[in-house]
């Protein structure tokens, strides 16, 4: 495979970059993890990188308020929230989930900053995006700006954010690796890096655990969003869908919930490492990895990404003391 050239969209600095690549074990397995959970601090995590370019073409369009939706402990909207006040614009949430009287987690951090929220039921959810259009317009009417960013950050322009990373990954590498592996919500982080891997011509397999949408919807919703990203930038490449593996059957006790072998695995490797995976996210997909790829092999060739989510350990914390 070729490298293609291509520009890159314009973007804003606000992501703690390149994060390190390192070395650890766990258990008797030596691995590689790239620490994406120190791009920031209250903009922790992989959003960030997909807010540098959603918020300069945000300002771009002058857009003088934000909505974007998620969970209720979504770190993405969390990470809109704060990224939008350092450029000085609100964001209006639209939340699965309930109102709380002692909010916790990113919810609380949210809160924190007096964010407006609305709370939606599941069945609300799912028509999140014509939720915010309808007011969208309605407040257009009355003269505002609004700039929708969907579910996290997952956009032609957010996923820049994961072939910039890509590219860093393929800088930093002193190290043999093959493959990458992601926790996968909304589909962006791991489109980006397969848009990446044909970018720079790499034949790396982008492993994506599923842990909120079935794996055919999952697969789906990264292949259409590559190819949609492809016309929009008219990019000279063609799509190659056996590069994108999705890495199933992580998060069926559901997406809000985490089982006690999972706890069990995120306790034991905070314990051996230092480093805390969160239990929406990449506590799922850690598990996938060390199951799947770093038992057979000592220094595994599959990059594990830490995309963050350490505010989500917080509204656990009786399962996390009970395991
Ligand atoms: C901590 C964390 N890791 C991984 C993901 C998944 O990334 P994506 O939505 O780009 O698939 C998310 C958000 O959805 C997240 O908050």
């Amino acid at each position: 495979m070729k490298t293609h050239s291509f520009n890159y969209p314009k973007r804003l600095t606000l992501a703690n970059i390149p994060t390190p690549i390192q070395k650890l074990r766990f258990r008797e397995s030596a691995f590689l993890i790239k620490r994406d959970d120190l791009t920031g601090l209250e903009l922790s995590g992989n959003k960030v990188r997909k807010l540098e370019f959603l918020l300069h073409y945000a300002k771009k369009l002058k857009a003088d308020l934000l909505f974007t939706c998620g969970g209720e402990q979504s770190n993405h909207a969390r990470a809109t929230v704060f990224a939008a006040k350092s450029i000085g614009l609100n964001t209006k949430l639209f939340l699965w989930g309930k109102e709380s009287t002692l909010a916790d987690g990113n919810l609380f951090l949210n809160k924190f900053l007096n964010t407006e929220i609305k709370y939606l039921t599941k069945l609300e959810y799912d028509n999140v995006n014509s939720i915010m259009f309808e007011e969208k317009l309605k407040l257009e009417k009355a003269g505002k700006k609004i700039f929708i960013i969907p579910e996290g950050g997952s956009s032609e322009v957010g996923i820049w954010g994961y072939v910039k990373a890509f590219e860093e990954i393929i800088e930093q590498r002193n190290f043999n690796i093959n493959s990458i592996l992601t926790a996968c919500g909304s589909g962006g982080t791991s489109a980006g890096l397969l848009l990446g891997a044909h970018l720079y011509g790499k034949k790396f397999q982008i492993l994506a655990v599923n842990v909120l949408y079935p794996a055919d919807v999952m697969r789906n919703k990264i292949l259409e969003l590559v190819e949609n990203t492809i016309r929009k930038y008219s990019l000279k490449i063609k799509l190659d869908e056996s590069l994108l593996e999705v890495v199933d059957g992580y998060s069926t006790e559901g997406y809000k919930n985490i089982s006690n072998e999972k706890i069990k695995v995120i306790r034991e490797f905070a314990g051996q490492t230092g480093i805390i995976l969160d239990p929406a996210y990449t506590g799922k997909a850690f598990y996938a990895y060390q199951e799947q790829y770093l038992k057979s092999k000592n220094l595994s060739r599959t990059l594990f990404i830490h995309t963050g989510g350490l505010f989500g350990v917080f509204p656990k914390r009786k399962l996390f003391l009970q395991n």
